[in-house]
């Protein structure tokens, strides 16, 4: 035994390591930039086509998942508890919790809209953004949190049975006039990725005259699942509707733009320019459990879909809003990013940064001189109140070459040098061209815009 009188040192705290959940992301700065500029390419396309940005809830009540989104969705909430009631926790026991994060944002629409349904312009064409939770397993295109933006235009004055009625394809069209500008905003091309595009009542009257009539719902579950199946096991399930595949297979190959159900959603896709873009694809289901006319996802080739949506004409009933048809589609951001930096389409961090108006307009660099340290700060203040970007160096070093070359990493356009007798000389790190004669520091404060151009030295 020791004899050491026991330290009355407090012991250090126990270390913790926790990593960030699986299927969450980190996002750096460099990171960020990247989606937001996505985000902001989102944004520029749904304004210019008439979309008006929307907000709702992070979390909702979990029925309005048990609705109409299906049990794909279901299996996949993330459930929360307020954690102020313990008997709500106890008395859900293992069923469902209160609330749920959202999977998706298409309900939550869906009820703020049938809540003012009575005082919104009728269509409305309204977007979002914003992060959506899903208990997926984590896989390449696939996280447990992303971000999406959806475009839906709510509203129109045909019914819910009228077969080719222009209006409502016309409406269709918007929709996926929104989708492809995006991708065109990107600088993808029709010759990689395409809109595929079905419609759910002619994908059941194919289904019905292949042998499946009655079982047309199951089908429609089981098609939305054909890409991602083990296809003998697929086709066993398929057949096992009583639906002939090979029937199936060569009558949906001669399914068109010009075929029953489709020849008024073709003529405005023509009309709109946009028939490079898509194409008719019968085995396209789509996974959600609201869509009742035109489906469509967004698809490269060997990637899971970049976007989905359709026509959802029941939902906003179903919430107790007058009967309203909808259609729309959401976009997320994890497979957009890796089909963009695949095909070397992701702008650099430099032209990000610049795009996203993040770029320095200036640094401040002091020549040296004890009284030119000590303004510096005063002179950033000012130049940052005149709503300039600017920015200094926090090296310990003097020396003006390796300052200047701090300016240039971090991206600025300008350097200024705090010179002796209150003057200051101007680079354009740009071009790497310096002003001629210097320039008296009250002037560059009183006129910040005049000495320091926002578009260089020229
Ligand atoms: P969705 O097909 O479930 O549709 O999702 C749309 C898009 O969100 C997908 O194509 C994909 O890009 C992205 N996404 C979905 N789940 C994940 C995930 N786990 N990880 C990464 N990205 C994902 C809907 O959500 C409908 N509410 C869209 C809609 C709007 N329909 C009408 N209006």
């Amino acid at each position: 035994m020791s004899d050491r009188p026991p330290s009355n040192k407090p012991s250090p705290p126990a270390r913790v390591s926790i990593a960030a959940p699986t299927g969450t992301r980190d996002l750096y700065p460099v990171e960020l930039a990247r989606r937001r500029w996505i985000e902001d390419q989102w944004r520029k396309v749904a304004v210019r086509h008439g979309f008006e940005e929307i907000d709702g809830p992070t979390f909702e009540q979990s029925e309005l998942y048990s609705v109409k989104s299906g049990q794909g969705i279901l299996n996949e909430l993330f459930q929360t508890f307020s954690g102020k009631d313990p008997e709500q926790a106890k008395a859900a026991g293992a069923g469902q919790a209160p609330f749920a994060l959202r999977p998706e944002f298409t309900p939550t629409l869906a009820r703020m809209f049938a809540a003012r349904a009575g005082n919104l312009p009728k269509p409305c064409k309204w977007f979002w953004q914003g992060p959506c939770f899903r208990a997926e397993r984590p896989q390449r295109g696939r996280l447990r949190e992303f971000w999406q933006w959806n475009c839906d235009v709510i509203g129109g004055s045909f019914g819910p049975d009228e077969p080719e009625n222009s209006e409502r394809a016309g409406l269709d069209a918007e929709v996926l006039a929104a989708c492809a500008e995006l991708l065109v905003l990107c600088g993808l091309g029709p010759e990689s990725i395409k809109l595929r595009i079905n419609d759910r009542a002619a994908a059941a009257r194919l289904i019905a005259s292949c042998g499946g009539a009655g079982r047309e719902h199951e089908a429609l579950v089981l098609l939305d699942r054909r890409a991602k199946s083990h296809p003998p096991e697929w086709a066993q399930q398929f057949a096992a509707l009583g639906i002939d595949l090979a029937r199936f297979d060569a009558e949906a190959r001669a399914v068109s733009f010009d075929s029953p159900g489709f020849a008024s959603l073709g003529q405005q896709i023509r009309g709109a320019g946009l028939e490079a873009w898509c194409v008719v694809d019968p085995n396209i289901a789509r996974g959600l459990a609201y869509y009742t006319g035109m489906v469509f996802e967004v698809i490269v080739d060997g990637e899971r879909a970049v976007a989905g949506g359709g026509r959802y004409d029941n939902l906003i009933e179903l919430f107790g809003g007058p009967p309203t048809p909808a259609c729309g589609f959401g976009m997320g951001d994890v497979v957009l990013s890796l089909v963009l930096q695949d095909k070397k389409l992701m702008p650099s961090d430099k032209e990000i940064a610049r795009a996203l108006g993040l770029r320095p307009d200036v640094f401040v660099i002091s020549n040296g001189a004890p009284e030119n340290d000590a303004a510096l700060p005063g002179v950033l203040a000012g130049l940052r109140r005149a709503g300039l970007h600017a920015r200094r160096s926090y090296k310990a070093s003097k020396n003006i070459g390796k300052l200047l070359k701090d300016a240039s990493d971090q991206g600025s356009l300008y350097a200024v040098i705090l010179e002796d007798a209150g003057e200051v000389s101007v680079k354009d790190l740009d071009q790497n061209k310096q002003r001629d004669g210097r320039v008296r520091l009250e002037d560059l404060l009183a006129k910040p815009r005049e000495v320091l151009p926002p578009g260089g030295l020229g």
